[in-house]
Order: C-alpha cells, then structure tokens, then sequence
C-alpha cells in the first residue's frame, strides 16, 4: 500500500491502494496461506481418505477458485468498495447484498476458531522457546496436545491473546508494516517448508505418506469428501465471503486481475501440497492416525522438529512464523467487517476494529472451551469449534461463492465486467472467454452439484 496505508482514515473519502504489484501479490497470498494450508489441509486430507481428497481439492481450486476469486477481484477492484457496497453498487435496489452479509457472518464464524488454532501455535511457539517441546515418544506428543488443548484457561488465553495483538494492527491500521515483513519472511517460511519436506522424504515411511497423499482410491470419492474438498478450497483461497473483493478494493487500474488470480491460487496450492509432503511421511513413520482430526498436525508436526538436529531452534522459527501467517489471514479476514461498519455504517477505524474483535473474543472463547469443559456441548452432532468451521468452510463459503460468480456472470453490467478482465481494454487477454465462461457457467453449476449430492438429491 502507499506510504499512509491505511485502508480507511474514516472518513476520509479517498481509499488506499496497493502500490506496486508484489504488494498486490504478497497481500492476496498473504490472506491465502496460513492455518488454512498448514494445519486444516493436512487434517481434512488425512481424514478424507487422503489422495481422493488431493485430487477433487485441486480440481476445485482451478476449476472453481480461480473462476470466484476473478469474479470476486471484478466486484471490489470495480467498485471500490466493500463487499455489501460493491453488491449495492453493482445492483441498485436489489437484495443483493444479503450475500455480502453472510460472508461478513462467515467472517466472524471463521475469526473465532480460527484465532484458537492461532492461539495453540502460540503456545508451541512459547514452549520451544522454552525448551518444553523436547519430548521423546509419539504418545507423549499426543498426551501433550491433548492435555493442553483440554485444559480450560491457558487455550482461551491464548486465542484472546492472538485477537488482542490483531486488534492492535488493524486499529492503527499498520497492515503496510505486517505486509513489508510478510514480504521477507513468507519466503523464509516457505524454505522452512522445504526443507522439512525433504526431512521427513527421508523418513521410513515416507513412500506410504506419499502413497497417501498422492495415490487416488477412486471408490473413495463419496459426496462428503467432494463437500470437504470444495470447502477446503474455498477456505483455503479466502474465498466465498468477500475478503478477496475487500482486498480488490485496494487494488490500482493497472493491476491485472485474472493473472493477480492464477498466481494466488497455484502459490497456496503448493504451500498446501508441501504440507501434505512433510506430515504425512511423519504420520506413518511416527504411527499417528491420519484421521486424527483438527489435533493432527500439533502432534505431528513437534515430532518431525524434534527428528531434526537443533530442534528447538527449527521448532521455533516455524510456529513464529506461522503466527505472521496466520496474522496476515486474519488480519484480512477482519478487514471485511471493518470495511463494512467504516463505510456503511460510518463508524470510526477504531470502533470498527473493536466492535469485530469483541464479538471474536466472545466466540473464540466458547470455540476454545469446546476442547475442554464445553465439549459435552453439542450441535448436529459436533462441538461449537466444529461446526463452526464446518458451516463457514462447507456451506457458507462455497455458496457465497456460487452467490458472487452468478453475480458477476449474469446480472452485472456484461461491459463492467470485460472492461475490469482487460483493464479497460488495454490488455489482450486470450483467456477472457473462458474465464468468462467458468464465471457464468461452470463455477455455479459445479457448487451447487457438490451440494445437491452431498444433501442426497443427486447422486
Ligand atoms: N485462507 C486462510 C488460510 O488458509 C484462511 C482465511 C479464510 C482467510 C477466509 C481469510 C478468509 O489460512
């Protein structure tokens, strides 16, 4: 962003923008990759049955994601707005903009758990400081997580914690700081990536962990991993609830969207896919049940560090570093609903930013107890941190997302939406037809057979 980046000065009419095209990258990545790679690919490959999970999750991301994230780049870079503004704009007098509201309730939803799995990075982080993350056995490692987690005060803590240094970045609106910093470390994160993927390809059971990950049971493929997998990719791609058209709303004329698009979308796609590298050769060499669920990566991913020389100093860095990645996922996560309430509702950057971490601070704690002593309380069947991941990433997500490139493809100005694809027409863009066509056609369509087959209607 420019030099005084704040997205909104409230009140101030003219908005920020990105100056320069790493900017553009490195914010939209930065949004992308986090917790959502890391930790919840791993987990929902794991207990999907693996290599049919890997393959409908890329099959998804390029046939739907990159579809919704230019349709979502048309809406905010077009209008300049945020996310219930540019559906108002774009659709005067229409209820369009009820969409725009579910992505903000979805924003809310996903900040609360997902400031918990934040907060137990933390606390790793803290104990390989510390040197307490040096254990010896694999059931030590489980025990470990499980005792914390289910504990009542340090995991609320600490997710508060999390929320609370949030809160302090987007009230100053010093997000150009954070973007500077992710700009030199998210590469460093990335090395780290690989090098523990090659530790762990040298582990005994790393040919079953590939196998795993990469081998497909087509058989497998039932209607709840192809619901899993499309939520996944939307979770992943920060997708569906109006956080890559908030971001579009920083963009300058010259950015160009679709290509803008395939980037993010192939970098987190192999930031996830290098996860998947290094847990699952781990998870068969150490003996952990792949299907172990949202705990998964914390008890592996402590044992692949400590089989490292220097462990500590490993294990460190990576949870620093996964705190920033998880900073800049939520700190764009937030910037939906501050967008809104500065822009709409026409409140100070301040109250926005208070009133959005006050409700995260309420949900984050119920989420973090529902390890511990909120975990009798049920809904459907699940905990409140489950379901409040599964209904964000499975359902809200992809239908906002079904929502906004049904937009885009069909009740949008057809001119609006070509001119904003070439930048005026100044760009030759062979691929326009086509994603034009995914836009109207195939992303819409594909969303809601995922979900009539995952209800029973079709099959
Ligand atoms: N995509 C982020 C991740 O993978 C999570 C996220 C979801 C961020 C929705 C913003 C909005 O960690």
């Amino acid at each position: 962003m420019n030099k005084d980046s704040k997205p909104h000065d409230g009140g101030s009419t003219t908005r920020a923008q990105f100056a320069t095209r790493l900017g553009v990258i490195a914010t939209t990545v930065g949004s992308a990759v986090g917790l959502g790679n890391i930790w919840r690919f791993p987990y929902e490959a794991g207990s999907h049955g693996g290599g049919a999970f890997m393959l409908c999750y890329v099959f998804f991301i390029f046939i739907i994601g990159i579809p919704v994230i230019c349709a979502e780049f048309i809406m905010g870079r077009g209008t300049h707005s945020n996310i219930i503004g540019a559906y108002r704009k774009l659709a005067p007098g229409k209820p369009w903009y009820w969409a725009g509201y579910m992505g903000i309730l979805a924003s809310i939803l996903i900040l609360s758990f997902y400031s918990v799995v934040a907060g137990w990075t933390l606390e790793y982080f803290i104990q390989s400081v510390s040197g307490n993350l040096d254990l010896g056995s694999t059931a030590a490692f489980h025990d470990r997580f499980e005792s914390f987690a289910s504990s009542n005060y340090r995991p609320a803590l600490f997710a508060l914690l999390f929320l609370a240094v949030n809160y302090l970045i987007l009230r100053r609106g010093v997000t150009a700081g954070i973007e500077r910093m992710s700009n030199i470390l998210m590469p460093v994160l990335f090395l780290l990536l690989l090098i523990f993927c090659i530790n762990s390809l040298m582990m005994p059971g790393a040919d079953e962990g590939l196998r795993f990950l990469f081998k497909p049971d087509f058989s497998a493929i039932t209607p709840t991993v192809l619901l899993g997998a499309m939520g996944q990719a939307f979770f992943s791609l920060s997708l569906g609830l109006g956080c890559m058209a908030t971001y579009a709303s920083y963009f300058n004329h010259r950015t160009q969207l679709a290509r803008s698009a395939t980037l993010t979308a192939s970098l987190d796609t192999l930031v996830a896919v290098l996860a998947g590298v290094m847990i699952f050769p781990a998870v068969f060499t150490f003996g952990f049940s792949p299907s172990a669920g949202p705990t998964l990566v914390f008890e592996v991913l402590p044992s692949i560090l400590h089989s490292l020389p220097g462990g500590i100093v490993w294990s460190s860095l990576f949870f620093f570093l996964l705190i920033l990645a998880s900073l800049t996922s939520t700190i764009s996560m937030s910037e939906i609903s501050i967008a809104f309430i500065i822009e709409e509702k026409k409140m100070d950057r301040r109250k926005a930013t208070a009133l959005n971490t006050c409700v995260a601070m309420v949900l984050a704690t119920l989420c973090a107890l529902s390890f511990g002593c909120l975990s009798g309380m049920t809904i459907f069947g699940m905990t409140l941190f489950n379901l409040f991941d599964y209904l964000s990433s499975n359902i809200l997500l992809p239908l906002g997302g079904m929502v906004c490139s049904f937009f885009v493809g069909w009740i949008a100005d057809r001119a609006f939406v070509r001119s904003q694809l070439t930048n005026g027409g100044t760009l030759r863009l062979r691929a326009m037809r086509v994603i034009i066509f995914c836009i109207r056609w195939i992303a819409p369509v594909c969303i809601a057979i995922v979900f009539l087959n995952s209800i029973g209607f079709i099959n």
